[in-house]
């Protein structure tokens, strides 16, 4: 075993000294509010200045791509927080104007790919930013004209109904083509 370890242990020592052997220079230090000896360039400071574009959706007023985003919407289970139609569940409704992070669509383009602190979720890794894109789509025809598959009753009734296990009283929708 010492047959192992001394030459280690002697390295170790050998290095330990070479180290503290090695040509100290004593420390200079600079007299207080003495000007720098160099002009240290701080190098580009990141930015233009200016604030940050604004991005546009390239899918808004579009209806198919609304259509596709309502798709998302229940895929990804957005609906099992945010309520079938977006009426609201254990996340906030995305029906009524209230806005936490902003209504504009870059905004909820960023609450949905950055993710907000009180529980929403960041898919910005998951969901192709043109997906998102499409789901802000159609987030933005909810309470519009356009919106797709629009509730057909005032939401607390349709929950009442299914919460209680009856189905609805009106007809279910017809089918889109
Ligand atoms: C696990 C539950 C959950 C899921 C799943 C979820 N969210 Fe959220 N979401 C929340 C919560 C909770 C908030 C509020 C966060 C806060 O207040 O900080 C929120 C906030 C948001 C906001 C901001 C609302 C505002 O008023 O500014 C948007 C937009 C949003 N979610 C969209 C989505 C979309 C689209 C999906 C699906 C891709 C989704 N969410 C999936 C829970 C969820």
């Amino acid at each position: 075993m010492s047959s192992v370890t001394s030459p280690l242990v002697a390295f170790a020592t050998a290095l330990a000294l070479s180290l503290m052997g090695c040509d100290q220079q004593p420390l200079e230090v600079a007299p207080a509010g003495a000007a720098s000896a160099t002009e240290t360039a701080v190098g580009p400071i990141p930015g233009s200045g200016q604030p940050l574009p604004v991005r546009s959706n390239p899918y808004a007023g579009n209806p198919t791509a609304a259509n596709e985003g309502y798709q998302f919407f229940s895929w990804y289970n957005c609906s099992g927080c945010h309520g079938v139609h977006g009426g609201g569940g254990m996340g906030p409704s995305l029906r009524d104007p209230v806005w936490i992070y902003g209504g504009s669509p870059d905004q909820v383009f960023a609450s949905i790919s950055e993710g907000r602190s009180n529980g929403m979720p960041s898919w910005g890794t998951k969901i192709p930013e043109q997906q998102i894109w499409k789901i802000v789509a159609y987030i933005k025809t909810i309470n519009t004209p356009s919106e797709i598959d629009p509730p057909t009753m005032p939401l607390a009734t349709q929950q009442a109904h299914e919460a209680s296990g009856n189905p609805p009283a009106s007809p279910p929708p017809a089918p889109q083509p």
